[in-house]
């Protein structure tokens, strides 16, 4: 029997396999990333370096010998890995868990294929148990969390976390997110709101699930 860790470790190290020789990989957040960070180390020659989502990511390229590369110095590259709070057949997905979200948002936005990977608890039908992640500027947080109340969520301060571009996050409770795409768009339309964690319009490329049966594969 695996635990849900080990799930995290087979698809973090089946994505290895997707990963181009000589060349730079967009580097996610959170603890199934780490796994791929760890396996990214063990081809670290044959890679140019990395983007980096998160000063989380980044401490832990740099620990293990990646160089972590500038964002603005690149045009764009082959492969972005990220983990999800949930996915959705459709392979939209709920991230920012780990509030990275807008850093992942963009970093995924400049990758030509974005490969996600998750244990098999994170496949759900309808995106929103999860609650929602919603980064916003800290002086909007009282109008934005009333905004979200209007759209039929319950939005919820995460208490004691400022993200790593100095905001703040909502959780939304209680959305069952029947259209995701336009759903990202509605919230990211909120005055002060900086980015929601509903990854719809730029959906995964390519899903490996790690399950009790090995990785499950998705394109
Ligand atoms: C980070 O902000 C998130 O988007 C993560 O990708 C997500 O929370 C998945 O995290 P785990 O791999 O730790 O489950």
């Amino acid at each position: 029997m695996l635990t849900q860790d080990d799930m995290k470790r087979k698809a973090a190290w089946t994505a290895l396999d997707y990963i181009p020789r000589h060349t730079i990989v967009g580097v996610g957040t959170g603890s199934t990333v780490n796994h791929f960070i760890d396996a990214l180390a063990s081809i670290k020659e044959d890679i140019e370096g990395a983007v980096s989502s998160s000063e989380q990511s980044t401490e832990r390229l740099k620990a293990l010998g990646i160089p972590v590369l500038d964002l603005n110095s690149i045009d764009s590259f082959a492969v972005y890995v990220d983990g999800a709070d949930e996915i959705n057949p459709d392979r939209h997905m709920i991230k920012g868990g780990g509030a990275a979200l807008t850093r992942e948002k963009i970093v995924a936005a400049v990758a030509e294929t974005f490969i996600c990977i998750v244990d098999e608890s994170k496949e759900v039908p309808v995106l929103g148990h999860f609650p929602l992640p919603v980064e916003v500027i800290p002086m909007a947080s009282s109008y934005v969390a009333r905004e979200l109340n209007k759209i039929g969520g319950r939005a919820v301060l995460r208490q004691g976390v400022v993200t790593d571009n100095g905001n703040q996050i909502l959780d939304v409770h209680d959305l069952e997110i029947q259209h995701p795409i336009q759903l990202e768009a509605q919230i990211n339309n909120i005055v002060g709101v900086v980015t929601n964690g509903i990854f719809a319009a730029r959906a995964a490329d390519i899903v490996l699930v790690g399950s009790q049966q090995g990785t499950k594969v998705y394109k």
